[in-house]
């Protein structure tokens, strides 16, 4: 609703701007003015200026700028209809009594909060009773304490078909109520309402205001047909303009001047785990427009922490494009790539908050990522490339509004393009000499050190990976004969012929088949001076860092020798039949990329389908292993 500008005046009139400002920011007064450390920016001197007469504060370091809306908004993620609540309420005054319409849609809204409260409440008992014993290992297996489960009121469906409906019923819930909720489906061909979620881990999803609108449901078994089941759209839920976490994140995020927008509701969880407490996840879309806003509202450059595998840089593609027309010098994104095969669930686990930090801290700028991805698109060999590349970035860069930010993204990518030239002196007679004659006029220019002019290859796996491109699995197998080397006598074979995708990894590997041939004891204080004198000590921390929690017990000296082996054979098996699926994958994609079709699209899902089962399988391994040790 619009709000008649004589009330806001009369709001400001009343609040002087220091004394809403005075709450969060520290205030001296100076002159006709107020000072104070800017609230935006971390700053060691006053660079925060306050007016009560002219109702304004000005932050030198930040250039923001704006009355006492807008800093309710900036500093506490509000939005303008919820700022003017709040402060009419602090100022005593009283805003305009809604039309009967509205009134009537917000009795109905209010009862619908109260649904799903109590919906939230029946999930959360459930998980505590009997019935939530399964879904209480489940969350064990995945390290998720009674803790956190209680601080993200996760819950649990059961299975009957009218669990929820029942229990809602006998609180007086009518069913249109239930429906309208998003809590009941119906079947096809059948018209009776039951449950939406059962024999599911519950998520609530929570308005900016902290109220459940909504839950994301995670099936416990690989076989379910989706994965995840979200509430559909209501009068309280729109999916494309919340975040979730977002109620919790808001504060964390404004203190640290930083938000992370990751891809799952587990990844913000186990983040959280971990002390990162400022994540927030879409709601099982690609990022939107409003997302987006959302995302600003938090801090100025979001960072986009994205999964290491093709979807993960897909949708850090589509975001560059939702992101450009609204860059404006202030407002940008960052895009942290996780390492092959990692979500940031897997990474908090494994490598705790430090590993997050680290990829936190090599997230890319922007630029960097519109440049890869045109990179991608194929070697720049002919000129018609290198004029299709040009092209595809000026359209790109067509979409920034901001005209002073445009420019220099021209600029910058100008510089880039030129540097990509095999031929930047004009003479191209030269071009395919040795490259002894080239160190001589320094670096070729289609090497790395130009900028970020890096071939398409390394623009795949280095620039976002960092090099460690190993998934915990390929890990846990290395290191489980690193730690066992007489495994080498009867596996070497199995070792030789593995697919692997980090350089670390595979490096490690031909050390230890040396190790095999060389008839050497293979025992472990020759596997260490071995590691040592190759330089691959830290490759081999490093693999170590990656693998499960689960998988732990595997790299103990003293493992149980016939347990150990079957494992390892269990994750060798699960390790091809995941590579062959991912390259099968890509031929999908590709396939899907030349030609959009319902049968290709059909392809990708039912290669998704199987790849996430043979994941399933490896997290059931995980949480056998998990039981054993209790
Ligand atoms: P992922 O498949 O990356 O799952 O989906 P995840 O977060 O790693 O989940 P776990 O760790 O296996 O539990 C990321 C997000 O995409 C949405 C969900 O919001 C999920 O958190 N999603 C995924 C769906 O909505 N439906 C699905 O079937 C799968
Ligand atoms: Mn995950």
């Amino acid at each position: 609703m619009r709000y008649p500008p004589q009330i806001l005046e009369e709001i400001r009139a009343r609040l002087p701007v220091s004394a809403v400002v005075g709450k969060r920011v520290r205030l001296k007064k100076a002159g006709r003015e107020w000072k104070g450390l800017s609230p935006f920016n971390a700053e060691k001197t006053p660079s925060f200026y306050v007016n009560d007469q002219k109702q304004f504060y000005h932050c030198f370091s930040s250039g923001k700028h704006g009355d006492i809306f807008t800093f309710v908004m900036e500093t506490e993620g509000l939005s303008f209809p919820e700022a003017v609540e709040r402060l009419a309420a602090e100022a005593g005054v009283a805003l305009p009594t809604l039309s009967h319409e509205d009134r009537e849609q917000e009795v109905k809204r209010k009862t619908l909060y109260d649904v799903m409260d109590m919906a939230a409440a029946f999930f959360r008992a459930s998980l505590e009773g009997r019935a939530g014993a399964k879904a209480r290992d489940y969350l064990a297996g995945r390290s998720l304490s009674p803790e956190t489960q209680g601080r993200f009121g996760i819950g649990y469906a059961p299975p009957d078909r009218y669990a929820l409906r029942d229990h809602l019923a006998g609180k007086g819930v009518s069913l249109e109520m239930m429906d309208e909720a998003g809590l009941l489906t119906s079947s096809e061909g059948e018209n009776v309402l039951r449950d939406r979620f059962r024999d599911r881990v519950m998520f609530p999803i929570c308005d900016v205001r902290g109220r459940v609108v909504a839950f994301g449901g995670r099936a416990m078994s690989a076989d379910v047909p989706a994965k995840y089941l979200n509430s559909p759209d209501t009068p309280l839920f729109n999916k494309g303009r919340l975040l979730y976490n977002y109620h919790l994140a808001r504060k964390p995020a404004h203190d640290r001047g930083t938000v992370i927008a990751v891809e799952g509701y587990v990844d913000v969880i186990s983040l959280s785990v971990v002390g990162i407490h400022n994540a927030v996840a879409p709601l099982g879309t690609a990022l939107t427009e409003d997302q987006l806003t959302l995302l600003w509202r938090m801090a100025d450059e979001p960072i986009l922490c994205f999964d290491g595998d093709k979807a993960g840089r897909r949708a850090a593609f589509r975001a560059l494009d939702v992101a450009l027309p609204h860059l404006t010098p202030g407002k940008s994104l960052r895009f942290a790539m996780l390492p092959e095969g990692q979500d940031p669930d897997d990474l908090a686990r494994s490598g705790g908050a430090s590993a997050v930090e680290r990829v936190l801290s090599s997230a890319k700028p922007l630029v960097d990522v519109l440049w890869a991805r045109e990179l991608e698109a194929g070697p720049l060999d002919t000129p018609e490339k290198r004029a299709a590349l040009e092209h595809r970035l000026r359209e790109s860069l067509a979409l920034i509004r901001d005209e002073t930010l445009k420019r220099y993204y021209r600029e910058e990518v100008q510089a880039r393009i030129a540097a990509q030239n095999p031929d930047p002196r004009g003479t191209r007679f030269n071009r395919r000499e040795g490259g002894g004659k080239r160190d001589r006029w320094g670096p070729s220019p289609t090497t790395p050190s130009a900028r970020l002019s890096v071939s398409p290859l390394l623009a795949q796996s280095r620039l976002f990976t960092g090099g460690a491109a190993e998934s915990p699995r390929e890990a846990m197998i290395l290191c489980a004969f690193l730690a066992h080397p007489e495994l080498l006598q009867r596996h070497a074979e199995t070792l030789v012929e593995l697919e692997l995708e980090g350089r670390g990894a595979q490096a490690l590997r031909s050390l230890l088949l040396d190790s095999a041939a060389s008839g050497e004891p293979a025992d472990l204080p020759v596997m260490q001076a071995r590691q040592e004198r190759a330089g691959l000590t830290l490759a081999a921390e490093k693999l170590n860092a990656l693998v499960r929690a689960g998988d732990r017990w595997m790299l103990d000296p003293h493992a149980d020798p016939l347990r150990l082996e079957d494992a390892l054979r269990q994750a060798i098996t699960l390790h091809r039949r995941a590579r062959t699926l991912h390259s099968e994958l890509r031929a999908a994609e590709r396939a899907l990329a030349e030609e959009d079709n319902e049968a290709n699209l059909a392809w990708i899902r039912e290669v998704q389908n199987q790849l996430s089962s043979v994941e399933g399988a490896e997290a059931d391994l995980d949480n056998g292993v998990v039981h054993r040790e209790h």
